[in-house]
Order: structure tokens, then sequence, then C-alpha cells
């Protein structure tokens, strides 16, 4: 499902106010302090609570094998401007389900929480998502008392489908969850709905005058 490009681990994304690249042993002790907390991973299917010792390594050795194999795509997400010199604030992640679609996951530190960096990272994900795979769809699942992390997909595209209890490996057995999908058609609409570059809205005489002054292509 993921191409080369993923499985490399110089491979990154770059927003407006943050980078996502492969996580790497140095941000265990980052990953450590937000994903212990139990307002982060009570939320979480996969996070396990109290946190074990050498938990964070685990999970980075996994996300690093996975993304090497193009089983996942698990990006650690660092801050531009960060006094910490690039410590890790958050993970969003890509796995494949069961049935061999895509599913979005992400967590955040919570001192950083509501300025708009897990929407971010999310729109960053989802755009490499559909530009890099064939995907029809990129699925999520939120608790039903999640309304932080539904107001992230709502804001992203996603759509809500239907509400039903779904497995939590970490918070042991079945909890009521609602699932929310985007499709690629709707992405797509999505984006070409956007404000286009400015290039594309010059006039058909201002661009004509543009193209005169850029050096003629050798034959
Ligand atoms: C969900 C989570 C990633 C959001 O991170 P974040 O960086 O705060 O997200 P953003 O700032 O991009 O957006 C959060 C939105 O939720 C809204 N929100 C926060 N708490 C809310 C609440 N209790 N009720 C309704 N909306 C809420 C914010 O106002 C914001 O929406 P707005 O921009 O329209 O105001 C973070 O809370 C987290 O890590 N939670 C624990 C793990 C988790 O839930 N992961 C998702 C599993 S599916």
């Amino acid at each position: 499902m993921f191409p080369d490009l993923t499985c490399d681990d110089i491979f990154r994304l770059e927003t407006k106010r943050l980078w996502l690249r492969w996580p790497r042993a140095c941000d265990a002790p980052a990953i450590k302090s937000f994903a212990s907390l139990p307002e982060t991973a009570r939320m979480t299917a996969a996070i396990p609570h109290p946190y074990p010792p050498g938990e964070a390594e685990r999970f980075i050795f996994r996300a690093r094998a996975d993304n090497a194999n193009g089983e996942a795509l698990v990006l650690a997400i660092t801050q531009k401007n960060d006094a910490r010199q690039g410590a890790a604030i958050g993970l969003v992640s890509a796995t494949l389900s069961d049935a061999g679609e895509l599913e979005l996951g992400f967590v955040f530190a919570p001192c950083l929480w509501g300025k708009g960096y897990a929407t971010e990272a999310v729109r960053a994900l989802v755009e490499a998502l559909f530009a890099l795979t064939k995907a029809g769809r990129i699925l999520a699942n939120v608790r039903a008392e999640n309304p932080a992390s539904r107001r992230v997909l709502e804001k992203c595209g996603f759509a809500y489908v239907d509400s039903g209890l779904d497995l939590l490996p970490a918070r042991g057995g079945l909890h009521p969850c609602d699932r929310f999908e985007l499709g690629r058609k709707s992405w797509a609409a999505s984006r070409s709905s956007r404000r286009l570059p400015a290039m594309v809205h010059q006039a058909p005489d201002e661009m004509a005058a543009i193209l005169a002054l850029m050096p003629q292509t050798q034959a």
C-alpha cells in the first residue's frame, strides 16, 4: 500500500509550523512524556496505561520497521521553531485495517492542545496519503466521548459514517466509537474548491507577458 518513497527514513512532510518525520530512538523521552499521561492514553486504541517501562522505545522500533516494510506510515511531529531542538510533540499514523483500508491515528502533547497542531498535521498526512497511494478512502474511529478528535477529523473534511462498539485493545474490550471516513472524491473536490495559486489567476494577456519573459526551452 505504501510507496517506496515513504519506506525510507529520509521521508518527511512540511507544514507551515511543523515537520512530520519518521520517529527516531532519541524521541523516546518526549513520546513517553505525553503518551504516558492518562488524558492522552484513554482516548486511544493502542497506548497502554500505565505506560510500561521501555514502551516508547518498543513503539519507535515497531513504527520504523512497519514504515520500512511499507505496512504503515507512522510519523513524529516536531515544531519548526522549537527551543527544545526538534522534540516530538505528537504522532500521526496511517495503518492498514484487517480489510486492507487506511486507518488514521493521532495523539498530541496536552500542553499544546488547542493550537491547531493536530489539524495541521492530519491535513498534511491526508494530502500525502491520497497523493502517494491509490487508497479510495481513509478511515478513522474516535471514542464517542472524544469531541476534540471528532472536531479535528471534521476540520480535515472527514464525514461521520456511523457509531458502534469497537475493539480498543489497550482499553480492554469494546467501547462506543464514532466512525468517520474521507473518500478520495470528497478530498479532490475540496482541494479544487480551494483558492488557486496567484499565477493561475493571471489574466491571459498578463500570463502571455510572463511566458514571453521566461527562457525558451532547448529542443
Ligand atoms: C485529539 C487531539 C489530537 C487534538 O489535538 P489538538 O492539537 O488540540 O487539535 P486542534 O487544536 O487541531 O483542534 C482541536 C479542536 O477540538 C476542539 N475541542 C477541544 N476540546 C473540545 C471539546 N471538549 N468539545 C468540543 N470541541 C473541542 C477545539 O476547540 C478545536 O476545534 P476548533 O479549532 O474548531 O476550535 C488531542 O486532544 C489528543 O492528543 N487527544 C488524546 C489522544 C486522542 O484523542 N487521539 C485521537 C484518537 S482517534
